[in-house]
């Protein structure tokens, strides 16, 4: 019986996991889970019914009635598109208070064992290679100085919102890697067989062509 292989992509915000990740899932032909879409997707839903993400049982609320649909590169909640909504700044923010509780990360948990499917999936987040998925095939952890990090995340940013700058998603990312780090549950940490790998000075090709090395090195052939 063929069993499912299963690679992840842990780091910092804007360290560029979702763009790898995505490349490399269909490098494979692998399913993509994007665990971070699926915090601000809570986080959205708290927002909207007015519920405080650092409340635990608000947020409790937040994960229990949602109601999401996955179409192609969109995604719906509720029925309405959230597809862009989900990467803005408050969201972000609210994902990573939202994301503090233990109750929500238990229901998610079971969510992403249940995605696991042949012929594997690329997860990227911050513990997937640490709690949700700690026997996996191959590990990656991508690192990046929080200049150049702010500076991606910014330009993603800009392209969709005019009222951005580049001082606030810079605090607002520093801000957020604090929180994910210092929380109790699951913090963002290396798993102790993930590569590490810095992306503040190479090219995208460039960091594609080390994950692929290592995927390799892992028994894992495109
Ligand atoms: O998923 P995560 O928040 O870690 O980052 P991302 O949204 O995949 O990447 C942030 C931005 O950095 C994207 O616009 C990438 O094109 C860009 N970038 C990168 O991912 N890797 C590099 N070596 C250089 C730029
Ligand atoms: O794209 P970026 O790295 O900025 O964020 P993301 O991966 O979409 O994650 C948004 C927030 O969700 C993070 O700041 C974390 O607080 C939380 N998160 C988490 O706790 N565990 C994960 N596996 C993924 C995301």
């Amino acid at each position: 019986v063929p069993i499912a292989k299963i690679i992840t992509i842990d780091g910092p915000s804007a360290v560029g996991k979702g763009t790898m990740a995505k490349r490399l899932a269909s490098e494979l032909g692998y399913h993509l889970l994007d665990s971070g879409a699926l915090y601000r997707l809570v986080a959205v839903n708290a927002l909207q019914q007015r519920l405080d993400p650092n409340i635990a049982s608000d947020a409790e609320k937040a994960v229990q009635n949602l109601h999401v649909e996955f179409d192609d590169d969109k995604v719906y909640l509720n029925g309405t598109d959230v597809t862009t909504k989900i990467r803005e700044e408050n969201v972000s923010k609210a994902a990573s208070q939202i994301a503090v509780h233990a109750s929500v990360r238990r229901a998610l948990f079971a969510f992403m064992q249940a995605f696991v499917k042949l012929p594997g999936i690329v997860a990227d987040g911050r513990d997937m290679g640490t709690v949700v998925f700690p026997h996996a095939d191959v590990k990656l952890f991508l690192t990046a100085v929080t200049a150049v990090r702010a500076e991606r995340r910014y330009k993603q940013l800009s392209k969709h919102a005019k009222n951005v700058t580049l001082d606030a998603v810079f605090s607002e990312l520093v801000d957020r890697d604090a929180r994910d780090s210092t929380r109790d549950e699951a913090p963002l940490i290396p798993a102790e067989d993930a590569v590490v790998i810095d992306t503040s000075v190479d090219t995208e090709a460039q960091v594609y062509e080390k994950i692929m090395q290592t995927v390799r090195l892992g028994g894992i052939l495109p």
